[in-house]
Order: structure tokens, then C-alpha cells, then sequence
């Protein structure tokens, strides 16, 4: 009888470490499958690079994976999905994934309102992806999106839960929520690696700022919606045994692995440099 069950591990690629936060909630829905990690942190950040450069970074680090035989890619990179996904599935035969698509699905499924918030890098912001995205579920739907460039180096600095860290917050959501449309907001959207390490320091300040706002991790939307997609297309392993996970970087594997420990509960280990 044909085997059912692949195997192969899952493709995960990031501009760093940002991304282990995709993959933390990937593995606690599928805690069997196999995982190939990339971060280029050589080349981090994507997100204040032109799209032509986001995409080309994005292709080597596809063409990385495929040559480790992966069966399917996630882009756990937000700027990345935002402007190479479209790429990625037309170079390469294996099914691509970026954290867009699902985060804005359940963007439109939790907002009571109509009106959801986007925070993310400048790159991710300027592609209007996460627009177009929640447009085509819900031609109605109102959006407002801000960049908020300060989180990424708070976060790889280990300083989220700093006094610094809630001024910055406060700052970047009260510039949201002053913003034109955002009188309604109602859900918003983490449209970042990085964000959900401020996950409490974000909704305490919503809270303070009176704002009953729900907050969409993308990082757990991408991770749901891969379990439904690698089903449909019979790409899960057997749930015998744990999964293990190999982790790639383009840069210091030490540096990686001590900041990774802030983004996920099994800090990454045995983390091998390549070039690309
Ligand atoms: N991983 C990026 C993202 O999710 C954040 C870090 C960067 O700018 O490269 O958009």
C-alpha cells in the first residue's frame, strides 16, 4: 500500500531570528514534523529594503531549502511573504506558504467592526499586502496600517519588557489609533516576526488607552492554516515519534542562538553557519 505520510522536513526561511516565533507556534500544532530553519541574519533586515532586494534575498534562501529537500516553504518572514510569495511559488515545484494570507483570514473572521490594524515594518506597510489580502476575503472591510520600525531592535536587544520598550509602544499605538479610520479598530494585526514578544506589552497598553482591541498573531494563524494545507495535499509525517528541527544561518550561529532563546520555549541548538 502506498505510504500516506512525507517524511521530508518543512522548509522554514527568515531575514533572522524573528521567525522563530513561526516556528515555535508551527511545532506546538505539528509537534512530529521535521524542520529546516534558515535566519540570514547577514542579511537582516528585510524591512527596509526596496522589494527587488527582499526578493532576491528570498529566492537564495528558497533555493537553500529545496537543496535540503524540504517538502514544503514557509516564509515565517512577514516582509518576505509580503513581497515574495508570488515569486517563490512560480520558481519552485514545492508548495510555498507566507503568514499574509492566514493572519488576514483571521483578521476578517474575528473583527466584529470591519476595521482592522496592521503593524509591521516599512516594507511590509508600503506593500499594502495585508490590504489586498483581507480586500479580496471581504471587499468591505476597513484597514489603517502603521510601521513601527523601533520594535525589531527592541526585541533582538532582549529589551521588551523594559521601560523603554512601553514608551515605544505607547507611542507607535497612540499615533495609530489617532490615525484617520482607526476610530473603530477593533483587531490588530502582529504583522511581524518580532511582535508577539510584545505581545503583553501591546495589549497592556491598549488596555490603558482604553481600547478593546484584539490582537491576531500571525505567528499561530500561519501555523493552523499549515496543518489544513499540508493535509489537503497528504504532506504530514506519521505522529510517531517528535520532530526535530535544524537550524541555518548565514551569520554567527553563537549571536543566534542567544538571542533565539527570547523566541521560543526550546531555545535553538547545534546551529550550523552556511553562505548563500
Ligand atoms: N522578519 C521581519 C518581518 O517579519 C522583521 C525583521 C526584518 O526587518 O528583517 O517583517
Amino acid at each position: 500500500m502506498e505510504n500516506r505520510f512525507d517524511s521530508r522536513p518543512i522548509g522554514v526561511f527568515d531575514s533572522g531570528v524573528g521567525g522563530l516565533t513561526v516556528l515555535d507556534a508551527i511545532r506546538r500544532v505539528l509537534p512530529c514534523e521535521n524542520f529546516v530553519y534558515l535566519g540570514d541574519t547577514a542579511r537582516v533586515p528585510y524591512g527596509n529594503r526596496t522589494p527587488q532586494t527582499i526578493v532576491r534575498y528570498a529566492v537564495s534562501c528558497a533555493q537553500q531549502l529545496v537543496a535540503r529537500d524540504v517538502k514544503a516553504i514557509v516564509i515565517a518572514c512577514n516582509t518576505a511573504s509580503a513581497h515574495a510569495l508570488d515569486a517563490l511559488n512560480a520558481e519552485f515545484d514545492v508548495p510555498v506558504f507566507g503568514v499574509i494570507e492566514p493572519a488576514s483570514r483571521r483578521a476578517v473572521h474575528e473583527t466584529r467592526s470591519g476595521h482592522v490594524g496592521i503593524i509591521g515594518t516599512r516594507a511590509t506597510i508600503s506593500s499594502g499586502a495585508y490590504e489586498r489580502a483581507m480586500r479580496k476575503i471581504d471587499p468591505q472591510i476597513h484597514t489603517c496600517g502603521l510601521a513601527c520600525p523601533l520594535f525589531v531592535p527592541l526585541v533582538e536587544e532582549g529589551w521588551a519588557d523594559t521601560e523603554v520598550a512601553r514608551l515605544v509602544v505607547r507611542e507607535y499605538l497612540e499615533k495609530l489609533i489617532q490615525s484617520a479610520g482607526a476610530a473603530e479598530l477593533d483587531t490588530l494585526i502582529l504583522g511581524c516576526t518580532h511582535y508577539p514578544v510584545l505581545k503583553k506589552q501591546i495589549s497592556d497598553t491598549l488596555a490603558e488607552l482604553a481600547q478593546h482591541i484584539t490582537l491576531c498573531d500571525c505567528a499561530e494563524a500561519t501555523a493552523d492554516d499549515l496543518v489544513r494545507q499540508l493535509e489537503a495535499r497528504s504532506l504530514l509525517t506519521a505522529r510517531d515519534k517528535p520532530g526535530r528541527s535544524a537550524y541555518l544561518v548565514t551569520d554567527d550561529p553563537v549571536q543566534f542562538s542567544m538571542i533565539g532563546r527570547s523566541f521560543m520555549q526550546d531555545p535553538p541548538d547545534n546551529v550550523v553557519h552556511i553562505d548563500i
